[in-house]
């Protein structure tokens, strides 16, 4: 993967969380997607059956281009003569990297092309803000469009501060098909303030949810000298991944 980095913001901020927005202005990689990305390499089947895949909050977007790459692979019988042709069982994809910053979402426009993925890879402007967390019928994009609701939803460290837990869940729940799935990775509420209400957030709007210590469980994926390139790892730092279905009606 090659990716341009920049900058990115906290939404809404306040006298209160200065200090985190000075944080989140660190112009580097987070490390819930450099996990997130790890754990998908190991779970590709999470994604063969999705025809509509959205990362939220995408930064530079790691964790949605890595899904747009795999679902290209998974897609594209190679032949021995080094052609490729579609696999027929599957439905055509399309992977959109959703963020509620300009520059975020320019930055994310280079990064598709520079990987390749321009075929089945878009940008969406999405704050957290503007979804109800009550419809069934999708998500509004900045321009107040209504998007069609997605199978998979993605996303890493995209809580930066107590209200964004509210505002992420309403959005998972709307953006999400009835039966469709979230992946998401955060830091624990020691150094992402908020994360710690994201369960009881989820449950508000109906969301099932399971949440396992990425340091537990997956511990493999916190491994290695590259999390330390990563925006405000610390060695000990403690990642959640929550495992989150929107029940069929
Ligand atoms: C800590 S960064 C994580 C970026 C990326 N997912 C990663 O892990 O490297 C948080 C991201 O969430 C985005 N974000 C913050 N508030 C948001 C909101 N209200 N709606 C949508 N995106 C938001 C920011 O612009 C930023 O890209």
């Amino acid at each position: 993967m090659r990716l341009f980095i920049v900058a990115r913001t906290v939404s809404h901020p306040t006298p209160q969380n200065a200090s985190i927005v000075r944080l989140l202005l660190s112009p580097v990689m987070w490390p819930s997607a450099v996990v997130l990305s790890r754990w998908l390499i190991s779970n590709s089947s999470v994604l063969s059956k999705a025809n509509r895949i959205l990362e939220i909050g995408a930064g530079c977007g790691l964790v949605g281009l890595l899904a747009a790459r795999m679902t290209k692979k998974q897609r594209a019988l190679t032949t021995l003569d080094g052609s490729a042709s579609t696999n027929d069982d599957s439905p055509p994809c399309e992977v959109i990297l959703s963020d509620f910053n300009h520059t975020v979402l320019e930055n994310l426009e280079r990064n598709i092309a520079l990987n390749e993925v321009e075929n089945l890879c878009r940008t969406a402007g999405l704050d957290f803000y503007q979804q109800p967390g009550t419809t069934q019928i999708g998500w509004k994009d900045m321009e107040g469009h209504s998007q069609s609701p997605v199978d998979v939803i993605l996303a890493a460290d995209m809580i930066c501060q107590p209200s964004d837990a509210l505002y992420a869940a309403n959005t998972i729940y709307d953006a999400l098909k009835p039966g469709g799935r979230a992946y998401v990775v955060c830091a624990d509420a020691a150094h992402r303030f908020g994360v710690d209400h994201f369960e009881r957030e989820c449950s508000r709007v109906g969301l099932q949810l399971k949440s396992c210590s990425v340091g537990d469980h997956y511990p493999s994926l916190v491994q290695g000298d590259d999390m330390h390139k990563t925006a405000g790892f610390i060695d000990g730092m403690n990642l959640t991944m929550f495992f989150i279905e929107k029940p069929n009606q």
